[in-house]
């Protein structure tokens, strides 16, 4: 049993929002059953990441405080399981 917990953050940003960041907001629904006590999600307002073109395109999450941008629910679901260890 994995009792580490991840916080996952989806900012959800009018940038972030329109390029894609609402899908995310349903990440909930595609977290596997085995993860449920080990993932915490929240949504944002704009995280500050969208200002500057180095961090990369809209929408923004953070998979315990890891930076992804263009940011997909499969992207977001493997950092997670890179996370919890399993690979
Ligand atoms: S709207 Fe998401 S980082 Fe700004």
């Amino acid at each position: 049993m994995n009792e580490k917990v991840i916080k996952v953050v989806v900012c959800s940003g009018t940038a972030c929002y329109v390029m894609g960041g609402s899908e995310l907001l349903l990440l909930g629904d595609h977290i596997p059953a085995k993860w449920k006590g080990n993932v915490e999600l929240e949504g944002s307002p704009c995280l500050g990441y969208c200002k500057d073109k180095s961090n990369g395109k809209a929408p923004f999450a953070l998979v315990d405080g890891e930076l992804i941008s263009q940011a997909t629910i499969p992207d977001i679901l493997r950092k997670i399981g890179e996370k919890l260890g399993e690979r």
